[in-house]
């Protein structure tokens, strides 16, 4: 198992080695969240994610978890013509420093941040109208935000889950997970289920960075 897992981390290491840095301002924002901890996706989702974007050109694209607006702006350049990205944070301190990062990209015609609980925002925003929504928030949240999600994404667009691995947790069982991440562990095992037996869905689970699920709405 040991030697399993170290070729599973060389692996990681050699594919991160062919990706190229973020330029200019967004890679300092990106550097900035890694020092002050901030989680922002990791480089290995990120171009998951845009090779996703560029096959769908999303013209209403849903975000949820924000942080301090770093994926908002990396998804922005992968929008349709006249596009536009709704993304939801609940931590203020954090919507802060997002708006502020969007307004310096000069973004913020094409993204608004909207402050709250995901599970509250998502109740108020319209059914069918997003073409794309990249749910990466409160991991043991996702399976609360489910139903919403299912509601307010169209027929043909594409949900991208990150963080559904959970560094590997997830494959452990109930018990030998740490007493504090249990009911994390759970309800992400029942959001996996969820989204692989829902007749509404396609769902390709992928392990790349800390596990990707790519569902397509029928
Ligand atoms: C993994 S980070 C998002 C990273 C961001 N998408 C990126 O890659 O740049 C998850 C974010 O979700 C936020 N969050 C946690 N629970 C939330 C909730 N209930 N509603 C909205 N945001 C939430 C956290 O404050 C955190 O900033």
């Amino acid at each position: 198992m040991q030697g399993q897992a170290q070729t599973m981390e060389r692996i990681s290491s050699f594919i991160k080695s062919f990706i190229k840095d973020d330029e200019g301002k967004l890679g300092q924002i990106y550097l900035e969240a890694v020092k002050n901890q901030v989680p922002v996706m990791r480089p290995e989702t990120r171009e998951l994610l845009k090779t996703q974007l560029i096959m769908k050109k999303p013209m209403q694209l849903l975000e949820i978890g924000t942080a301090v607006g770093y994926s908002s702006i990396y998804m922005s350049n992968y929008l349709a013509e006249g596009g536009k990205i709704t993304t939801v944070e609940l931590d203020e301190e954090r919507v802060k420093i997002a708006k502020s990062n969007i307004i310096d990209m000069d973004k913020q015609d094409v993204i608004e941040v909207i402050q709250g609980d995901a599970y509250e925002v998502l109740k108020t925003l319209p059914d069918n109208y997003y073409d794309f929504a990249f749910v990466d928030a409160a991991k043991g949240q996702y399976i609360n935000y489910y139903p919403d999600v299912m509601r307010v994404v169209k027929s043909g667009g594409v949900i991208i889950s990150d963080n559904v691995l959970q560094d590997g947790d997830v494959l452990e069982s109930h018990f030998t997970v740490d007493k504090r991440n249990r009911t994390i562990h759970d309800r992400m095992r029942e959001y996996l289920y969820t989204i692989t037996h829902d007749d509404r869905l396609d769902t390709a689970l992928v392990s790349v960075g800390d596990g990707v699920a790519i569902s397509i709405k029928r």
